[in-house]
């Protein structure tokens, strides 16, 4: 895979919906691979793979979250996934909204709550 971080311009993305992102967003410049469930989604720099999934529900409509379920700060635990950071040996338990994005990291499965399209 190419880890290479790409700017939204990049990857042909619409500069108003980026704009939209950035109210739940910390600030970024460029957005970062990673493999969710064996596909390959850009996500925002310095943001956690949570914010990050939900960057792809709303820019490219690919994951579906029930915001109810979820508290995104560390304390339900019910984000808690299968990752696989890079220089990881093997995949484990991590809490998604308090996990930063790295290029090349892998979610093997995502909990309930989270729907890819
Ligand atoms: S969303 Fe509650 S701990 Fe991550």
């Amino acid at each position: 895979m190419d880890l290479t971080p790409k700017t939204p311009q990049e990857l042909g993305l619409d500069p108003a919906v980026i704009d939209e992102t950035r109210d739940f967003l910390q600030p970024f410049e460029k957005l970062i691979p990673i493999t969710v469930v064996d596909e390959v989604m850009y996500v925002p720099e310095n943001n956690s793979l949570w914010r990050g999934l939900q960057f792809c529900g709303v820019v490219k409509n690919k994951i579906a979250i029930d915001f109810s379920y979820f508290c995104i700060a560390g304390t339900c635990k019910h984000c808690r996934a299968l990752v696989q950071l890079p220089g990881m040996a093997q995949r484990e338990p991590m809490l998604m909204c308090q996990t930063i994005a790295q290029p090349g990291t892998l979610i093997r499965k995502l909990p309930q709550g989270f729907r890819k399209k």
